[in-house]
């Protein structure tokens, strides 16, 4: 998978993925990033990629042009005829969720667009984006943390991205249910005794129990989420 953001702070951007589990992969060439600073195309002279916005109202909006000359030279660079998905980063957009994550993760180029200020004229938008995502209810400064919020959701999904045992850890939302609780060494901590059933060594009551604690959760915790299981899953 190659990403290519568009943003006005790629440090941002570049900081967020040059660790852990997406540093290695990118190490591996599993994962390519490519950052392209929009101030980087602008040819007014003081560097300005904002302006007012017509009918009047607060703050300013990114100008059209810069952001599609950003967008060319990346297609450019990709150099097919391909259609590759255009991510735009916005409060306005539908809400990212692992379903949307899996379909990103099959494409071999992605590239998302960061918002900033009030937004972007309009008509580049119309041009160029293909998708409108949202990470959720509420408005950040900027669209870097939500384009890096996906891009790491779809990568721990390519192969190889994540080792076998860390791959064992997706289940928990694939059927639809919150992950049951865990527990680790001691037996005992802070009067807290380990569930007697996981200490039983019987696979099949510890499979019954961890269900039953999943949808408890999930039913007290996600009760969205619970009722939606409940109806795929009623006989
Ligand atoms: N930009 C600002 N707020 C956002 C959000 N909630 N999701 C995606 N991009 C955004």
């Amino acid at each position: 998978m190659n990403f290519h953001v568009m943003t006005l702070f790629p440090e941002l951007i570049e900081k967020g993925m040059n660790t852990g589990v997406l540093y290695r992969a990118m190490d591996r060439g599993i994962l390519s990033l490519s950052t392209y600073n929009i101030r980087d195309y602008v040819s007014n002279p003081h560097k300005r990629v904002d302006d007012y916005t017509y009918g009047g109202g607060a703050g300013m909006l990114m100008q059209a042009e810069y952001v599609y000359l950003t967008y060319q030279d990346i297609m450019s660079r990709i150099g097919s005829d391909k259609k590759v998905r255009v991510i735009y980063t916005t409060p306005q957009g539908s809400v990212f969720d692992q379903a949307k994550a899996e379909e990103l993760s099959k494409e071999e180029e992605l590239i998302f667009l960061c918002g900033h200020y009030e937004g972007i004229d309009e008509r580049v938008l119309e041009e160029i984006v293909t998708d409108y995502l949202s990470i959720g209810d509420y408005i950040l400064t900027g669209g870097e943390l939500a384009s890096l919020v996906m891009m790491d959701a779809v990568s721990r999904l390519i192969p190889g991205v994540l080792n076998n045992d860390e791959s064992a850890m997706t289940e928990s939302f694939s059927d639809g249910l919150l992950e049951y609780p865990q527990y680790t060494r001691p037996e005992e901590w802070h009067g807290k005794k380990v569930p007697e059933v996981l200490l039983s060594g019987h696979h099949a009551n510890v499979e019954k129990w961890r269900l039953e604690q999943s949808i408890e959760r999930t039913r007290q915790r996600r009760p969205d989420l619970y009722e939606k299981w409940k109806a795929e899953n009623d006989t």
